[in-house]
């Protein structure tokens, strides 16, 4: 796979396969993602595998938090608002998602249920959690982006999906202490990780994007 298929390939995937992932690879991937470049090479990242029983134990403390809508904490905050356009595109993602696997718009419990599987980490047998210490500012987030981004464009040289979740922040305390992380690192992003399930209607959703125009400027 060259780096345009790559790229233009990748997709969020959520429903995985409960296969595990073969020793030594997840090392490979996180090796080669630390090429990452950072703000003067300060490379911010800090990363947790998290597989077996502890993924186990840590997404039943999780599911039960969001499935009795226990207020979020995240440490980076989730923003109240969006602008109009950007607002616009993220509901219709949702709306499309929810085609695809027929659930109507006014039924609150399977779109529930559809938002909790993020805490079952789609099935996933391997979840990563990517932390940053709490005096960093937004340039480390940026590092954070770019290092997810090689892990997820890594991943498919080896067979596997992932996917990217904010959710996955919602409760850093819980995360920290199943993970024994203290309190001076803030919780950037959860990754799943594992082999898609392709069968999986949800893994048929093609997310839109935006045509150039509508974000590029030439001079
Ligand atoms: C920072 C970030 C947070 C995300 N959070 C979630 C999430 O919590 N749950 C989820 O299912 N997908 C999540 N996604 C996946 C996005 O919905 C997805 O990237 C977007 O719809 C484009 O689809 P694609 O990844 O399939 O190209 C997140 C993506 C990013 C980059």
């Amino acid at each position: 796979m060259n780096i345009i298929e790559a790229i233009e390939n990748r997709r969020s995937i959520r429903t995985f396969k409960p296969d595990p992932i073969p020793d030594g690879i997840l090392e490979k991937i996180i090796k080669t993602a630390g090429r990452s470049p950072s703000y003067t090479n300060t490379q911010p990242w800090e990363i947790a595998v998290v597989r077996g029983k502890t993924r186990d134990d840590l997404s039943r403390n999780l599911y039960n938090a969001a499935s009795s809508d226990t207020p979020i904490t995240p440490d980076i905050p989730k923003p109240s608002t969006w602008p109009e356009e950007l607002d616009r595109r993220s509901k219709e993602h949702g709306e499309r998602r929810f085609k695809v696997l027929g659930i109507e718009r006014d039924d609150a419990v399977k779109r529930k249920d559809l938002r909790l599987q993020n805490f079952k980490f789609y099935g996933a047998p391997a979840v990563l959690f990517i932390f940053i210490d709490k005096g960093l500012s937004e340039w480390s987030v940026m590092d954070i982006g770019m290092f997810a981004q090689s892990i997820m464009i890594t991943a498919l040289e080896y067979g596997l999906g992932t996917c990217p979740q904010a959710v996955l922040t919602n409760y850093p305390r819980i995360v920290k202490r199943h993970l024994n992380i203290p309190e001076s690192k803030r919780l950037a992003l959860g990754i799943s990780i594992g082999y898609p399930d392709n069968e999986a209607l949800i893994n048929s959703y093609r997310s839109a994007r935006v045509e150039i125009e509508k974000f590029t400027s030439w001079y």
